[in-house]
């Protein structure tokens, strides 16, 4: 039986899976699957975005599960999120309703501005998705501020094209200027964490608001191996680390439960992402135990202030936590 996830509430009274499934680095031969296969082992909240570029078959998956009667749409959390590239305040309404017949569905659960950086429009005739370069291969910025876009995302809220937005990758500073100028707070805020980067600050500042923090990379520089990204190579794995490890034995879990529950037991949603079968089920399966006050407290204590998903250590000269 798949194990009971529980909900977060939103400020806007829509409830969100603590836990879901990542779509990045997810295959396009196996995503349809992998997506179906989820859905089966009992994931609803499904993390995609534009940048992906896996949009098309993360619906077929979902349209499989529907098509067999596993769920039905409402069952499901599906989120997606805003490229760079399509920040001017016109552009956000089509791109949202490309995104939205990829994947076959009328509407997000929850639409995401990705990051806080504006990039020239790329037609997605000439390339999609677009990554962080223009036709030329140059970075070339765009001209929208972050109020206008998110002025756009209101709309689309509005609208019933969402049924929640969020921001991702924003830090406390942007957070505060969000306020002055939004007619709804987002509902969700969607960060690096993990315990080797905690930002408890920007984490207290967001739930002090009202806004939902979900937790992505939680397992640290496990992800960016599959990048090559050195200063992943240069750090020693969460998933091995000898703290995290002995807090695992002491509650006969495995060190990625532990890295998830650190964060769901503090009402922080996680989205692993995992290509492997036993994987999947474990993660999901990271709300039935807790950790002690003090586990918490020395996973915690870990932080080194290390962000692995940061433009600059992609060779992106676009520096947004300078
Ligand atoms: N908003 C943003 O800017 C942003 C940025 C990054 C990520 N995200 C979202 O967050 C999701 C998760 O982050 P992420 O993809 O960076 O990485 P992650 O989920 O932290 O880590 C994935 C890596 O961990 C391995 N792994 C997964 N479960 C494991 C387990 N139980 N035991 C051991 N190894 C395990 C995976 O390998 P296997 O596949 O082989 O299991 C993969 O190498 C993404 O998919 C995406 O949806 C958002």
């Amino acid at each position: 039986m798949a194990p009971t996830v529980p909900s977060v509430k939103l400020n806007n009274g829509k409830e969100m899976p603590l836990v879901g499934f990542g779509l990045w680095k997810v295959n396009n031969d196996t995503c349809a699957d992998q997506v179906y296969n989820a859905i089966k082992t009992g994931y609803r909240l499904f993390d995609g975005a534009c940048d992906y570029g896996n949009e098309v078959e993360s619906g077929q998956g979902v349209k499989r599960a529907i098509d067999e009667g596993l769920v039905k749409r409402e069952d499901l959390f599906i989120v997606s999120k805003l490229w760079n590239s399509f920040h001017d305040k016109e552009r956000v309404k089509p791109i949202l309703k490309k995104q939205l017949a990829d994947w076959g569905l009328e509407y997000f659960d929850l639409y995401i501005i990705h990051f806080p950086i504006s990039l020239k429009y790329i037609d997605p005739s000439v390339r999609y998705p677009p990554g962080f370069f223009d036709e030329n291969d140059k970075l070339s910025p765009g001209k929208a501020s972050l109020e206008d876009t998110y002025h756009a995302m209101e709309e689309c809220y509005e609208e019933g094209l969402m049924k929640s937005f969020g921001i991702s990758n924003y830090v406390g500073a942007l957070l505060l200027d969000v306020e002055r100028y939004a007619k709804h707070l987002p509902q969700t805020l969607q960060i690096e964490h993990h315990p080797y980067l905690v930002q408890q600050d920007l984490v207290d500042l967001a739930k002090s608001r009202g806004i939902a923090v979900t937790a992505y990379s939680s397992f640290g520089p496990s992800s960016f191996l599959e990048l090559k990204m050195q200063k992943a190579h240069d750090t020693p794995l969460l998933l091995e680390h000898e703290t995290i490890k002995s807090i695992a034995d002491k509650h006969s879990k495995t060190p990625a439960q532990v890295l998830l529950r650190w964060s769901t037991q503090r009402d922080i949603a996680v989205i692993p992402k995992s290509n492997n079968p036993e994987r999947l089920a474990q993660n999901l399966d990271v709300c039935s135990f807790d950790l002690s006050k003090e586990d918490i407290e020395t996973i915690s204590g870990m932080d080194k202030d290390l962000r692995f998903n940061s433009p600059p250590n992609y060779g992106i000269d676009v520096p947004i936590y300078a």
